[in-house]
């Protein structure tokens, strides 16, 4: 893949991403002769064990703050800071990376594709391994958003409180405010009116409505993981052709994009920008609503600003999960594809002094080459295994 061409004039210089403006920055690709290390796994140190938000004790809840917060007061320019992070996920799906005009110089983009398991699990291994850097622990692990579980069916309460004086980082505003505290609606097509979440809903299984949305939920996890996520290509997503990129590319993605993963992004924000509405520049996000309305309450209703919501990386954490099982509870196989396994990307390690390190597709199959792992309560008894439709 050549990406040569950064449209907005950013610089990689001597591993410093130099951002022109803290609210547009978006890092260039690495230049092909930024200096890079290979990545080297860890293999037999698995020291951070990922767990489901809605469970965490009071404490880690702290950490997992504390880690945001400080990351949140690095500046701008330095990778590894909370701003640059989120441009990296924008660069990498809104139109920022081209390939080359002689190609056919269309739009570079890390989902639709093969690419978006590999991808984001790089991704969030490199923002959760800065977190622990930040408060110097390196069992620190990235909570994951168990939507999945019907205890955790809603946006986690850690994301929705503002805290005292707005101090909580892990409070976002640009979110669908309609949806706080509601049963999340994993399927889409759901048209049925959001209700409110209930944490205690097994002791009163009274509410069938209430039982019958969580049923509806655990049965599209079915779908994506095994009824419909039968095999690499339908799971993961189809080979990234260049050819192809210009041409729609919903139907490019396996089902551990498409279902729950879109899903969440859209009610926890609000589904993307309609063609040529304003969106992307700062204090002018936002589109105009169904009623015609502008809309500025959107971070993860649309890739480009998702990274700038922390639930975002909460999200794919369970996303990753779900990979995760997939491969290994599951016991599905991946590409065996030296396209796909070869496949590398750059990311930037290290905030106190950036380093690009350079990690292929076959480094990461195995979370625990990457030092973390989930926690195997979460692995026995998944409600979704049993769904029969
Ligand atoms: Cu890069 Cu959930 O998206």
């Amino acid at each position: 893949t050549t990406m040569d061409s950064c449209p907005r004039g950013d610089k990689v210089n001597d591993k410093v991403v130099e951002c022109t403006d803290p609210n547009k920055g978006f890092p260039c690709p690495p230049s092909p002769s930024s200096p890079t290390v290979d990545f080297s796994g860890h293999v037999t140190r698995v020291t951070r064990v990922r767990r489901p938000v809605h469970l965490l004790s009071l404490e880690y809840q702290e950490k997992y703050k504390e880690a945001v917060r400080k990351m949140k007061a690095l500046p701008s320019c330095n990778p590894l800071s909370f701003t640059a992070q989120a441009a990296i996920h924008q660069a990498y799906c809104d139109g920022h990376y081209r390939y080359s005009p002689e190609k056919t110089n269309a739009p570079f983009d890390v989902h639709n594709s093969w690419i978006f398991a590999p991808w984001h699990r790089m991704y969030i291994y490199f923002y959760e391994k800065a977190l622990g850097d930040l408060i110097g622990d390196d069992t620190f692990a990235l909570p994951y958003w168990n939507w999945d579980s019907p205890a955790g069916m809603t946006i986690p309460a850690i994301f929705t409180n503002p805290g005292e004086d707005n101090t909580n980082p892990l409070y976002d505003r640009e979110r669908n405010q309609d949806h706080l505290n509601k049963l999340v609606q994993l399927d889409r097509n759901d048209q049925s009116d959001p209700i409110p979440f209930n944490n205690n809903s097994k002791s009163s299984s009274n509410d069938a409505k209430y039982e019958a949305e969580v049923f509806r939920n655990l049965c599209l996890v079915y779908q994506q993981q095994i009824r419909l996520g039968k095999d690499a290509r339908a799971f993961l997503g189809e080979k990234l052709c260049v050819e192809k990129v210009v041409q729609d590319t919903t139907n490019s993605q396996g089902t551990l994009e498409s279902l729950a993963h879109t899903a969440m992004h859209i009610w926890t924000g609000r589904s993307g920008p309609p063609p040529g509405a304003a969106c992307c520049s700062g204090d002018n996000d936002g589109f105009l609503d169904h009623a015609g309305a502008f809309s500025c309450k959107n971070d993860m209703g649309f890739l480009g600003t998702a990274g700038r919501d922390p639930i975002f990386y909460s999200h794919h954490a369970n996303v990753d999960r779900m990979w995760h099982i997939w491969s290994t509870v599951q016991g599905n196989k991946g590409f065996d594809d030296d396209t796909w396994l070869d496949a590398s990307f750059d990311f930037y390690d290290n905030y106190d002094k950036p380093q690009l390190v350079r990690v292929k597709f076959r480094d990461v199959l195995d979370t625990r080459n990457l030092g973390y792992t989930y926690d195997a309560e979460s692995e026995k008894d998944l409600p979704w295994m049993k769904c029969e439709l």
